[in-house]
């Protein structure tokens, strides 16, 4: 750590001395986002993989972006365009299920399919079940931070706005109880953040004004069917879901990514996450 003249404040510094990584990432080293050509593959190049600002500033890995450029100068050496080979390849035409198969972790997949199968076991409404199937979208393929904000607009043009609504309330909410409707502050939460842990201000207020809103019950019961509690080894199909995707989820024809929306773009990126531009 080294300190911040002006205002006296310690700041973290970039260079964090080797030895002090954890022994997965010390080995890793630039290699991780370096895609030797295979043996038998004709005009083969290496792809280097420049690693998205979002998912490395504030850590050693951003440093590795100054070594990943140099490696350009390596013959027969481009960056990563178009089909990442070490991915399943997305149809021409994406649609809702083919994210879930072929881009989404697996975690946050089942994770979500078993927050929707809990909703329509307890007999909920399609716009619930929907938005559980959605609710951590953006977590899944995209980025984490303001998972919220992002899931919604991600699916805000091909779902009812309550949905889309839910779904970016949900991040607030989640860190508010509300005993009167059996929603208490989440154990994972303790063990993520820690006992003390306070959201920030504007999360405070998000979750005011939902409480007022006439859609609250809808984003709260995402809450409460987001459970961590859930049997990883337990698998729900996309398929029990396909009637009420088919009614609520209005899949483009131009496939998602393609159909020149707003946030067609955001579904490209999960198609090719590994493109340098
Ligand atoms: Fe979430
Ligand atoms: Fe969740």
């Amino acid at each position: 750590m080294s300190v911040d003249e002006m205002h006296g404040e310690p700041v973290p510094s970039v260079e964090v001395p080797s030895q002090e990584l954890p022994g997965s990432i010390r080995n890793l080293g630039p290699v991780a986002w370096v895609r030797e050509p295979l043996d038998d593959a004709v005009g083969g190049r290496r792809q280097v993989i420049a690693p998205p600002a979002a998912a490395t500033i504030g850590t050693p890995a951003h440093g590795a972006k100054a070594a990943l450029r140099a490696e350009l100068a390596t013959p027969n050496t481009v960056f990563m365009m178009g089909d990442n080979p070490e991915l399943p390849r997305m149809p021409k035409r994406p649609t809702l299920a083919d994210f879930f198969r072929l881009r989404f972790d697996d975690v946050s997949r089942s994770h979500m399919l078993q927050s929707a199968k809990i909703a329509k076991e307890r007999g909920l409404g399609e716009k619930v079940i929907m938005a559980c199937l959605l609710h951590d979208v953006a977590v899944a393929a995209l980025i984490s931070s303001n998972h919220g904000y992002w899931g919604a607009q991600l699916v805000r043009p091909y779902v009812d706005e309550e949905v889309a609504w839910a779904v970016e309330k949900h991040e607030a909410l989640r860190y508010f109880a509300d005993e009167s409707v059996g929603y208490s502050y989440p154990e994972a939460y303790i063990a993520y953040f820690g006992a003390d842990y306070d959201p920030p201000e504007y999360i405070h207020r998000e979750h005011e004004a939902a409480r007022r809103h006439p859609w609250y019950m809808t984003s709260r019961l995402v809450t409460i069917n987001d459970i961590y509690s859930f049997d990883a080894a337990a698998e729900v199909d996309f398929e029990e879901f396909e009637d009420i995707v088919g009614r609520n989820f209005r899949q483009p024809e131009e496939g998602l990514g393609f159909d020149g929306s707003p946030v067609a773009h955001m579904w490209r990126t999960m198609i090719w996450p590994n493109n340098f531009l």
